[in-house]
């Protein structure tokens, strides 16, 4: 998701700095616009730096700050409501003023008239400041309006003056902007190992076997968990993508290696997503040298590798459980088999040869077969947005005691 943090000119200005890398670490993207007196305060290098992303500065400069230019502008405002919220920290009186009134002289008070996201805003300024009438006028004209208002604290000014006006703590600013964008973080507390990726099983130095797998619905999984609170610990096969912020990425290569990974991280965890598309098979030998071409067919050893999910279903205890099958036929009767054969709590069973479903797509169709014989079939969405359904169903399976049989229950 993608945030559009305004800056205004205040002594303030520095702490958005430290806001910016915290909504990073959220996993939010960030956009930063700067006014021309928020730039007397903090160079925009520092937001630069710290998001990877060019900071606006000006409503008609070019994107390297050259001469007055339409293009640029509209292609700026286009950039820019692109956005799923803007957060101005910190809202300066005028700023305040101007978004009330409408007025639209600079990039971030034209950004507030075209953007349709949800707004939030985190005053700062002197405490008569923000206690005047004409503030205050604002204020109210802005609530009512449905922005939403982090409410400066009480503290020393740094005019000299005590009083309210302080830029509200960033743990503030953050849990107003989840609660604007109705973020649940209904998984903190959790932990939540998830594996993605193929593996690739070394036949020699340069040729190996490997499954068809992008690793996007486990990053998917990972990213989600980790905006909803958990501590997430990703073990990844051989992908291109990167790690979201706010997870523990252990890289791996073979099925071999995920398995001791999983084995090493399983304890701390209270659920799994096994999204890795594990290798089936290996080849019995890895050879030391490229192997050379030869006109006779080539018959190659291969032998079963470690079933990691059944294997680590056995010692699962009270952990949730999440399987993947992907098919290309009689996707619910496997999906029932796989569910009860490995001992898991959820299988997400997809075809992958339907359109919109599979490797390599943003979006997904899957259908999900709880322990309780709950099945739920989604219909075509993103690969985040199933992300956000599996977690749905792993929090209410988490809720929902599992039946111990009472002969295993004594032993127990
Ligand atoms: O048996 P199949 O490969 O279809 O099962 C798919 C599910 O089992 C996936 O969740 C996959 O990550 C997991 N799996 C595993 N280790 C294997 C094979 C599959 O964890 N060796």
């Amino acid at each position: 998701m993608r945030i559009t943090l305004g800056v205004t000119g205040g002594v303030a200005a520095y702490k958005a700095a430290e806001l910016a890398r915290r909504l990073q670490q959220e996993g939010f993207s960030v956009q930063v616009v700067m006014t021309r007196s928020a730039r007397e305060f903090i160079a925009p290098l520092t937001f630069a730096a710290l998001t990877g992303e060019k900071v606006i500065t000006d409503l008609f400069a070019a994107p390297s700050g050259g001469p007055a230019n339409l293009d640029s502008a509209i292609e700026h405002i286009a950039v820019a409501q692109r956005t799923d919220l803007l957060l101005v920290a910190p809202a300066t009186a005028d700023t305040l003023a101007k978004f009330a009134r409408g007025l639209a002289d600079d990039f971030l008070s034209t950004l507030y008239l075209a953007a349709a996201a949800p707004v939030v805003v985190a005053p700062a300024m002197n405490v008569n400041m923000w206690r005047h009438p004409a503030t205050q006028e604002n204020i109210a004209m802005l609530r009512a309006r449905g922005v939403r208002i982090v409410e400066p604290g009480e503290g020393y000014l740094a005019c000299g003056m005590t009083g309210a006006g302080r830029l509200a703590e960033i743990d503030e600013i953050l849990a107003a902007v989840r609660e604007a964008l109705q973020l649940k973080r209904d998984l903190a507390g959790e932990t939540l190992l998830v594996t993605a990726g193929p593996t690739c099983e070394d036949l020699d130095p340069v040729r190996y076997l490997t499954n068809r797998s992008s690793g996007r619905m486990g990053y998917a999984v990972a990213e989600a968990a980790a905006r909803r609170g958990a501590r997430v610990i990703l073990i990844s096969g051989p992908t291109a993508l990167a790690a979201p912020e706010g997870v523990e990425r252990v890289s791996v290569r073979t099925a071999e290696e995920m398995h001791r990974a999983v084995l090493e991280k399983f304890p701390a965890c209270t659920a799994a997503v096994f999204a890795a598309a594990v290798a089936d098979y290996r080849p019995v030998e890895k050879l030391p040298q490229k192997m050379k071409r030869n006109k006779a067919p080539l018959t190659i050893a291969l032998e079963p590798t470690p079933d990691i999910l059944a294997d680590l279903a056995r010692q699962k205890g009270q952990r949730v459980l999440v399987g993947f099958a992907a098919e290309t036929e009689h996707v619910a009767e496997n999906a029932r088999k796989k569910l009860a054969a490995k001992n898991a709590d959820l299988i997400v069973a997809n075809d992958v040869s339907a359109p919109g479903a599979g490797f390599d797509l943003d979006t997904n169709i899957v259908t999900l077969y709880a322990r309780d014989a709950r099945e739920n079939a989604l219909p075509q969405m993103s690969k985040f947005e199933v992300a956000q359904r599996i977690l749905d169903e792993v929090l209410r399976l988490r809720a929902t005691p599992r039946l111990v049989p009472a002969a295993r229950r004594s032993q127990a």
